[in-house]
């Protein structure tokens, strides 16, 4: 039997007055890769943010690792600091990610972090910037880079100490058409056997690449849960949830003059 990365049940959240979770179940394998889609303001932040531990059920009970994810727990420094080694967060702005003066100094902060000692630390350095084709970034100031290159550097900062779950929120937004199609390249490649990955995204054209499940939430509830493919062949789900919309080109062609195309609802940068 696999282990279960995150058992969620009836889990319920508001930020003061704003609902934005209601009555979510689900369960995530440990080595599962899972797409989590919906339109804005579904709930796929507020669910990464809890799976992050960096919110907690208001009601209802969530786990991660057959742990409980609740602020008494997480009062206490030695599960936080198990939790953080395991489970790494990829935020959706890559300037909220990145602080430090230099990419080398950002790749080398978790691990120093952790307490890697120093050689560690620079072998591990060496080794994501090449993985990541990062290397010649090394001494520049992550704010001043491309928005593909914060991208990769922000995943590679997370993935360098090799968590056991990698949650990646809207990876290719605000990317032009050749950094989104690198950064899936990376999305596809580099997690690796093993690890849990969950990806919050409306870019349908991804989802294939970079999940195998996907879980549909709308208002924040889970309305879907099921294998990529029949999730995305389900356009009636996809309209309602407005993960597609459709409109009306004409043709000017016999007999009809127009017939309706089906849109991903791609955000744009
Ligand atoms: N910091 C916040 N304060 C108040 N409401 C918020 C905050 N963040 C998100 N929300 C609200 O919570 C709901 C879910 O948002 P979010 O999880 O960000 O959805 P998504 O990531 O799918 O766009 C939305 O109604 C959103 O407006
Ligand atoms: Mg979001």
């Amino acid at each position: 039997m696999t282990a279960t990365a995150f058992q969620f049940d009836d889990v319920t959240f508001a930020y003061r007055t704003q609902r934005a979770l209601e009555g979510v179940s689900l369960t995530i394998r440990s080595g599962e890769r899972v797409a989590l889609l919906g339109a804005n303001g579904s709930g796929k932040s507020t669910l990464l943010r809890m799976m992050d531990a960096l919110c907690f059920p208001a009601s209802g009970t969530a786990t991660a690792f057959a742990a409980p994810l609740t602020e008494a727990a997480f009062q206490d420094d030695a599960t936080n600091y198990a939790f953080r080694r395991r489970v790494g967060l990829v935020f959706q702005n890559p300037d909220v990610q990145l602080f430090n003066p230099t990419v080398s100094d950002e790749l080398a902060f978790g691990p120093l972090q952790l307490g890697w000692e120093k050689p560690k630390v620079r072998d591990a350095v060496d080794t994501v910037s090449a993985r990541f084709g990062i290397a010649h970034l090394k001494d520049r100031p992550p704010h001043r880079l491309s928005g593909g290159e914060k991208k990769r550097v922000a995943l590679a900062s997370v993935l360098i100490t090799e968590p056991d779950v990698l949650l990646l929120d809207e990876p290719t937004a605000a990317l032009d058409p050749a950094s989104r199609a690198n950064l899936v390249g990376f999305l596809a490649r580099e997690p690796g056997a093993g690890r849990t990955v969950v990806t919050a995204t409306h870019d349908l054209d991804i989802v294939e690449d970079i999940a195998d499940r996907a879980i549909v939430l709308a208002e924040g509830r889970v309305v879907a849960d099921g294998p990529v493919l029949a999730v995305l062949h389900d356009v009636d789900l996809l309209r309602r949830t407005h993960l597609v919309f459709e409109h009306r080109h004409s043709h000017g062609g016999p007999p009809a003059g127009s017939h309706g195309h089906m849109h991903s609802s791609r955000q744009e940068g």
